[in-house]
């Protein structure tokens, strides 16, 4: 496997190459970061994965400095992975010094559930990743449906701006009691993660219920589920149709629904979502 500091160095080797398949990360790798990985690998005939922990798109400085960072152990699951290239930029590579970050508008879409908690953020991200695309040039870039407005995001970002970029969702990736890997799932402490398995367990009641109660009546047993573990402070839980993320409580059968929810358990903020129905 290669690994790249420079974006310069990086382009040059790419350059001329074919069937490009681009994973972007924050490090702090997990299995649900190295299906992404899989799935390029099979797709295509160079993976490529970034490892960025991108300030921009953290509106909560803590956040971001508390963001778990383990790069030896991520090269060798990417290399045991069998990933081509790792790109690691430093932060000037990606923001030179007087550099502006661009305003993106992706109207309703970053109003919304992310977009509402975190002002800023999916700007940062779109920043980050026009840049690394730049960069990288691939023909088919890899997201999980784990941050699946961010997907939104980036597929809507692809639109505007006429890449020729193919992007990819790949499902979530669970650990044995249901709870979605994440990164941050490291900074738990041990009661936490445990209740945290909660998440899980409200998705699947609220789904296995969603035939025979109202929206209303689903949203209520989801907040009284929710309170069963008194440590998962909820931020919002909500349906929404999984083509423009508006909220809804009517459901149409010929509308996918998806249930988004966020939450923190102590310092740690988590999201995961479920489709209920389409
Ligand atoms: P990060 O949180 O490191 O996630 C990188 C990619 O892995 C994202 O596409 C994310 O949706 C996917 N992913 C994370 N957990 C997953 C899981 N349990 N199952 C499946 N896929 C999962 O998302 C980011 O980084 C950043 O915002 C980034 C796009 C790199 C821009 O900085």
């Amino acid at each position: 496997m290669k690994v790249f500091k420079s974006k310069t160095e990086l382009a040059t080797y790419l350059k001329g190459k074919t069937n490009i398949g681009f994973v972007p990360t924050m490090g702090a790798l997990h299995k649900g970061h190295i299906s992404l990985i899989k799935l390029s690998l099979e797709q295509c005939q160079y993976t490529i994965c970034s490892i960025f922990v991108n300030p921009t798109q953290f509106n909560d400085k803590n956040d971001l400095l508390r963001y778990p960072r383990t790069p030896e152990k991520d090269i060798k699951m990417l290399e045991e992975a069998g990933c081509d290239i790792v790109f690691v930029p430093e932060n000037d590579e990606i923001y030179p010094e007087g550099d502006v970050l661009k305003e993106f508008d992706f109207g309703h879409l970053e109003t919304v559930m992310e977009g509402k908690q975190r002002p800023g953020h999916f700007n940062g991200v779109a920043n980050v990743v026009q840049r690394l695309f730049e960069i990288v040039k691939p023909h088919k870039a890899f997201f999980g449906q784990k941050d699946y407005q961010q997907l939104c995001i980036i597929k809507q970002m692809v639109k505007q701006l006429q890449l020729p970029i193919e992007i990819v969702a790949a499902e979530i990736i669970r650990e044995p009691d249901g709870l979605a890997m994440s990164s941050r799932n490291a900074l738990l402490e041990t009661e936490e993660r445990k209740q945290a398995a909660g998440i899980f367990e409200t998705l699947q009641l609220i789904k296995s219920k969603s035939k025979e109660l109202t929206p209303t009546q689903l949203l209520q047993l989801a907040n009284d589920n929710i309170k069963k573990y008194p440590l998962i402070h909820l931020e919002y839980i909500v349906f929404a149709n999984a083509e423009t993320l508006q909220e809804t409580i009517i459901f149409d059968k010929n509308i996918s629904i998806i249930m988004f929810i966020a939450v923190k358990l102590g310092k740690v903020r988590l999201i995961d979502n479920m489709l209920l129905a389409s």
